[in-house]
């Protein structure tokens, strides 16, 4: 029996509380009405009556052992108790810290932002479900531009009768805004998603990024606006870049241009990306359409201005070598986790 509680003695002092259920345990082993140290004094009744007085001592040491580390854990235990009273298992593994990265469209567009604001850009937004109005209308579309055509616009049910609203097109309706809300002299960029009802594939999908130029001064000229982005793309795309500005269409500015850079992935010799031709088509432009600028109440016979809108995406596909555009927009974080810093 001696040997039972000096064992069990050792076996008390080394059980470690750390919790509440750890606490509950030590209780139901040791101390409860049918736990071993109840049952041991049961079996005091049979010690020889010689051994008994000493015995009997060490079972009590053996009790206020047990009780002493049970009133020792509860006040540790009761320390940890937070503002609702209830208490923290401080042995719990902490709360894992999950760290955001930027995405890749947030990288680039970031990239092109500093480019832009560097050279006295400022940033304007628009929102995405637009008018009807500042996303055709007021950009000089005729009513029958293809443009319009359901195939490629999400036109969305408007509350106000007479106001059409739509997802927007292109980012082109922020330069209306800023026009209206602001007298020129005037310099921004609009970055932002834009909205088109195509077939969804890995080279284009319903949504996706443009960044959109907008300068209005007195005197700015075609030369101007070559220079710019001629400036942009070498930081963008490396210094040994060639730009070349094919003639084209757009309703909202007259002469317009589609602008192309060597390929940064050949170098202009001609690869698969290129197809061949060793030039990637980056933007359109031109100068801002004098109708333009008289809808939102500029006089162009005073003023004039350069406008350009780029897509993002294609470029985030060609950095990352990223082969399937749907990707930026799933948000798989196998994907995501990539670009962690
Ligand atoms: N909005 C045009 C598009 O989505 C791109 C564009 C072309 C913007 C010429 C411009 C511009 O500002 O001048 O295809």
């Amino acid at each position: 029996m001696e040997n039972t509680i000096r064992s069990l003695q050792q076996e008390i002092l080394d059980f470690e509380i750390a919790t509440e259920a750890d606490l509950e345990a030590f209780r139901l082993r040791y101390t409860v009405r049918k736990g071993l140290i109840a049952a041991l004094f049961g079996q005091l009744k049979s010690v020889d009556p010689a051994e008994k007085p000493r015995v009997g001592q060490l079972l009590n040491l053996l009790k206020q052992t047990a009780d002493t580390k049970i009133d020792e854990a509860e006040g540790r235990l009761a320390a940890t108790v937070n503002g609702n009273g209830k208490r923290i298992d401080m042995t719990l593994p902490g709360r894992r810290y999950f760290t955001g990265s930027e995405h890749p469209v947030q990288k680039v567009l970031g990239e092109m932002k500093q480019i832009f604001s560097a050279m006295g850009f400022g940033i304007a937004t628009g929102p995405e479900l637009e008018l009807d109005e500042y996303n055709f209308d007021m950009l000089n579309f005729p009513p029958d531009h293809p443009a319009r055509d359901m195939q490629d616009t999400f036109f969305v049910k408007s509350g106000n009768p007479g106001q059409d609203v739509l997802l927007r097109t292109h980012t082109s309706p922020v330069q209306i805004r800023v026009m209206l809300d602001n007298k020129p002299p005037m310099r921004v960029i609009c970055p932002g998603k834009v909205y088109r009802n195509e077939a969804i594939s890995s080279r284009s999908y319903c949504v996706f990024h443009q960044l959109e130029g907008l300068y209005i001064d007195k005197n700015v000229s075609f030369a101007d606006l070559k220079a710019t982005i001629y400036s942009f793309s070498k930081q963008m795309f490396g210094n040994d870049v060639k730009l070349r500005f094919r003639p084209s269409f757009f309703p909202f500015t007259e002469p317009s241009a589609e602008v192309d850079v060597t390929c940064y992935l050949c170098g202009g010799k001609g690869c698969k990306v290129c197809k061949h031709s060793g030039w990637l088509e980056i933007m359109g432009c031109g100068m801002v359409h004098p109708n333009v600028m008289r809808n939102c109440g500029i006089d162009p016979e005073t003023w004039s201005g350069y406008a350009f809108g780029m897509g993002v995406d294609r470029t985030v596909l060609l950095r990352y070598k990223i082969d399937d555009i749907r990707l930026l927009f799933e948000n798989d974080l196998r994907m995501l986790k990539q670009f962690t810093a």
